[in-house]
């Protein structure tokens, strides 16, 4: 996780930034600190990368990277504006001792559009990372890659229309994918969770589940109720200040997969 200590909103590359609307830095950095404290409270390790001033969308760790093991991709990003995370994560995988790290050639926004599920890769294009991004880490990873057509502006990242609850099933938002990806999800996860409007609109699927707790705002009441039915036991964060660069629990969070 990145903390929020230069977070704003100073340009607008997604339909939820909009820089007229003041951020309040102090409050998104108690939200992000409530969110550090529940991975904690609930067994995790939390590892902190330090943010860099004139970077306000780093605090989105998800987007710096993908890690398999001891093998890590830093992002290339898709915008100027955040171009230079992906050198400050870079460093970061490199200091924390991963063997094997690269940088990515495409544009690659990390788990932003990358989503380990079991030993497969789900991949989302259409807005930021590219398909030839999927080529990339299917080659430097060695795992499977599918790709998915993400359609809708607000839904720019994969990790915004699909969650991946456990090694075998996700939560996702069919409107946010390209019929073709629709027919894919619904043969790979016939069990899925399927979200709704409602949740999709306060990006209840920007959440990151260890199998058993699921995390994601608290807004999403429709989901939690999901969760519970399926027996996931959903944890509530309120990152509404996060929210108004686009972002949620997922977001600010690259999980570092064993
Ligand atoms: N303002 C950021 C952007 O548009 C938000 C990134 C959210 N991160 C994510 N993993 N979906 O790039």
């Amino acid at each position: 996780m990145c903390r929020p200590d230069h977070f704003d909103v100073t340009y607008a590359i997604n339909p939820w930034m909009d820089t007229s609307r003041p951020v309040d830095r102090d409050l998104a950095l108690r939200q992000w600190e409530t969110l550090r404290a529940a991975y904690e409270a609930k067994g995790h390790r939390v590892e902190v990368v330090d943010g860099v001033v004139g970077l306000p969308d780093m605090v989105f760790a998800a987007n710096g990277g993908f890690a398999v093991g001891d093998r890590a991709m830093a992002a290339t990003f898709a915008h100027v504006e955040r171009q230079p995370e992906g050198d400050a994560y870079h460093a970061w995988f490199t200091a924390a001792g991963f063997t094997s790290t690269t940088r990515a050639v495409a544009v690659n926004e990390g788990e932003g559009d990358l989503l380990r599920v079991g030993n497969l890769i789900l991949a989302g294009h259409g807005f930021r990372s590219s398909t030839q991004a999927h080529h990339e880490v299917r080659e430097f990873f060695g795992l499977p890659v599918i790709s998915l057509e993400l359609v809708d502006p607000r839904f720019y990242h994969l990790d915004t229309a699909l969650c991946v609850l456990d090694d075998h099933n996700v939560a996702y938002y069919p409107a946010a994918f390209a019929p073709q990806a629709q027919r894919l999800l619904e043969q790979l996860f016939p069990d899925a969770v399927i979200a709704t409007d409602a949740d999709a609109e306060v990006l209840g699927l920007n959440a990151v589940s260890d199998g058993r707790h699921v995390f994601l705002t608290d807004a999403a009441t429709g989901m939690h109720a999901a969760l519970r039915e399926r027996g996931y036991e959903p944890v509530g964060i309120d990152l509404g200040e996060l929210l108004k660069a686009g972002g949620s629990v997922k977001c600010c969070t690259l999980e570092l997969h064993p």
